[in-house]
């Protein structure tokens, strides 16, 4: 299949699917999500995907309609059935059908999965970015269906002719992107927002992390500003999308270059991680 979607146990093409009118996805927006990428039909950080996934729902009091394992099953079944293993894998859960009222329907909530061919980039072309003050909600921890803002940010972005937007809050402390994590490199250390309630915490910057670690470069979790980011050796975006990006210019000026190495040192060991575990094998045995 070239897409396929899922509702509730029933799947699809998805220009095929149709959806309950009652979904309170439709009046409300009222839902979580999570999405991967999956290379040669393996997907990536599956487990913590799942793990984020179900700590939205329940950040929400949403109801699993499955169990994680469940979950799983039905989203390697369903790679399993794509023309190709490149896949952008996305599932969310929308808090049931009923007659439009405020109060939270009873029962479990309605499961939805998309699959659609998708490439990683390799992280290789830097990046445009431009600033914008973040006007989002305050539990941007959860990963909700009210996208609205990031919407807006996006389209700016493309207006601008760049990529991404870089949010930032009242004081220029740097939160995220529209949809990914943004980091520094400054005196050779990485710096990135803490996981409060401002940011999502990215599954790539988690990675990012990690990798940074291993290479023994120092990781500074701490709140950071638009001064940083304009003076840094080097900006990095993460998402799961496009696991490793960097940036060459935010808001028309020229930023980062100063750090190629450390730079390249990062990407690969990012990258490397992904290719690895994604090895072309049989499509995997559920
Ligand atoms: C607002 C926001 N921040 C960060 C990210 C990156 O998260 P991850 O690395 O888990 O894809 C996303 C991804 O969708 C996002 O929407």
């Amino acid at each position: 299949m070239k897409t396929l979607g899922y509702y509730n146990g029933k799947y699809g093409e998805l220009e095929d699917m149709a959806i309950p009118f009652n979904d309170r996805v439709h009046f409300f927006g009222d839902g979580v999500y999570d999405a991967g990428p999956s290379r040669n039909y393996v997907i990536f950080a599956i487990d913590e995907h799942i793990d984020r996934f179900f700590n939205s729902a329940k950040l929400l009091e949403i109801q699993m309609p499955v169990t994680k394992a469940e979950l799983k099953q039905i989203l390697q079944e369903m790679v399993n059935k794509m023309d190709t293993g490149n896949l952008f894998v996305y599932y969310q859960v929308t808090r049931g059908t009923g007659i439009r009222n405020h109060v939270y329907t009873e029962g479990p909530g309605n499961l939805w999965i998309m699959l659609k061919p998708a490439e990683i980039s390799d992280g290789i072309e830097p990046i445009k970015l431009i600033t914008l003050e973040d006007t989002r909600f305050l539990h941007c921890n959860i990963k909700t269906l009210n996208l609205i803002p990031s919407c807006v940010a996006n389209q700016r972005a493309k207006e601008a002719g760049v990529q991404e937007s870089v949010f930032y809050r009242e004081g220029g402390r740097i939160t995220e992107c529209a949809h990914s994590n943004v980091h520094i490199i400054k005196n050779g250390e990485l710096y990135t927002a803490p996981t409060d309630n401002l940011i999502l915490p990215g599954i790539a910057r988690r990675h990012l992390i990690d990798k940074c670690k291993e290479l023994g470069i120092k990781v500074n979790e701490v709140p950071y500003y638009l001064d940083d980011l304009f003076t840094a050796e080097e900006v990095l975006v993460t998402s799961s999308s496009n696991l490793c990006l960097h940036a060459n210019e935010i808001d028309g000026m020229a930023v980062g270059g100063k750090q190629s190495e450390l730079l390249e040192k990062i990407r690969k060991a990012v990258l490397g991680e992904f290719v690895e575990a994604t090895q072309l094998i049989q499509k995997k045995a559920v």
